[in-house]
């Protein structure tokens, strides 16, 4: 796998189709986007007419759970009085499933691209990089997105998921987090207009490291080690097969915003934070059906769209031979979620964070 691979989702608009819990996910950063809106308001009013407002989405895969968060934030400008044209751009890396997103800014019943002199443009760069111009960004928002990591610092040999990693290799991820944290907050303050805002829904683990999602993985994690059982991959390749996330505690997220000196990234201020869990809709579906088979169908066609590109691009073989131990792996898993939904409930925690660059932070 190349580096730009690192995160991407699975194309052809399937992780838009199975990111039910993604959309939960972000559904609780719209209290925070609606003040971050309310926030910048004034200071926009003040711009010369016709000047035109950046709105900056980071990780926006096929961009069907972005659109709810970018409703909220044109309804919240133009209700504020603002008539500033708007351009919204949406930011993922270069191998996003683009068409997807597109097509749904475009076509969606839901869109906000309708509300006059409003604009949807793209950029496909990683978002551990500057992507807009300086002072140039009004409101950020980024759900679910922050922890991909740019690089997998050191395999974890023994599982897919980098929540089981122990010793150096954790210490590794964990060192790999915490730079990609500052140089995304880094990048964001330099990008923010002076006054500007920005929220982030980032997937968190508590302090004991957990997720939420052990039983989940470690599903996935039996299955890939199945596949070696049976010949059809090597160990070796088992090996390099890492799904490259960490969850960052709360600790981690605050960290570069302390007040007391110790911060790493300057010119932010974090204006709240709080921790929260996103119930399991499809446990809370087979509750109501009694259907094991949905649930374990629902549930591995969301892992599946999410783990698939970085577990299996890592493979050096041919395209069919790859779907075939792919198809083989989630196959598995299903069976293995039928026969207890129980057992394989996820359920994520998020952190939310809104932070702001200071009105008077320099912005040449
Ligand atoms: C789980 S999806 C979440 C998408 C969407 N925001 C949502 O709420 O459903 C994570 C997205 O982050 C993107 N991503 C991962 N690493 C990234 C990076 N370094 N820069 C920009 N986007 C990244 C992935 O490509 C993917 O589209």
């Amino acid at each position: 796998m190349t580096e730009d691979q690192t995160g991407t989702m699975e194309a052809g608009g399937e992780y838009s189709r199975h990111s039910l819990a993604q959309h939960s996910a972000g559904g609780l950063g719209l209290p925070l986007l609606g003040r971050a809106v309310a926030g910048v308001a004034p200071g926009v009013a003040a711009l010369p007419a016709g000047v035109p407002v950046f709105v900056g989405d980071f990780g926006a895969a096929g961009g069907r759970n972005e659109l709810t968060p970018m409703a909220t934030t044109v309804e919240g400008l133009r209700s504020g009085g603002i008539r500033a044209p708007i351009v919204v751009v949406h930011t993922d890396i270069a191998t996003n499933d683009f068409t997807t997103l597109f097509k749904t800014v475009e076509e969606s019943p839901d869109t906000y691209l309708r509300t006059p002199d409003v604009f949807a443009f793209a950029a496909g760069r990683s978002f551990y990089e500057r992507i807009f111009p300086r002072a140039s960004v009004l409101l950020g928002w980024s759900a679910i997105a922050v922890h991909w990591l740019s690089r997998v610092p050191e395999p974890i040999t023994d599982h897919v998921y980098s929540a089981f990693a122990t010793g150096s290799v954790r210490d590794a991820f964990a060192r790999q987090s915490a730079a990609d944290w500052d140089a995304f907050l880094t990048a964001r303050a330099a990008e923010l207009r002076p006054g500007g805002q920005a929220v982030v829904v980032g997937g968190m683990a508590l302090d004991d490291g957990t997720s939420g999602a052990e039983a989940l993985m470690t599903a996935l994690n039996s299955a890939v080690h199945a596949l070696v059982a049976s010949g059809s991959i090597t160990e070796a390749e088992s090996r390099a097969m890492n799904v490259p996330t960490w969850n960052r505690t709360m600790a981690d997220f605050i960290r570069p915003f302390e007040p007391d000196g110790t911060a790493t990234v300057a010119g932010l201020a974090l204006l709240e934070h709080a921790a929260a869990e996103v119930p399991d809709q499809y446990l809370l579906a087979y509750r109501a059906d009694g259907d094991k088979q949905a649930f374990a169908s629902a549930v591995t066609g969301f892992l599946r769209a999410f783990t698939e590109p970085s577990l299996f691009g890592t493979l050096d073989r041919s395209a069919l031979e790859r779907r075939r131990a792919a198809d083989a792996v989630y196959r598995s898993v299903e069976y293995t979620l039928a026969t207890d939904p129980e057992r394989y409930e996820t359920v994520w925690k998020v952190a939310l964070l809104r932070f702001a660059k200071a009105e008077d932070a320099p912005s040449g």
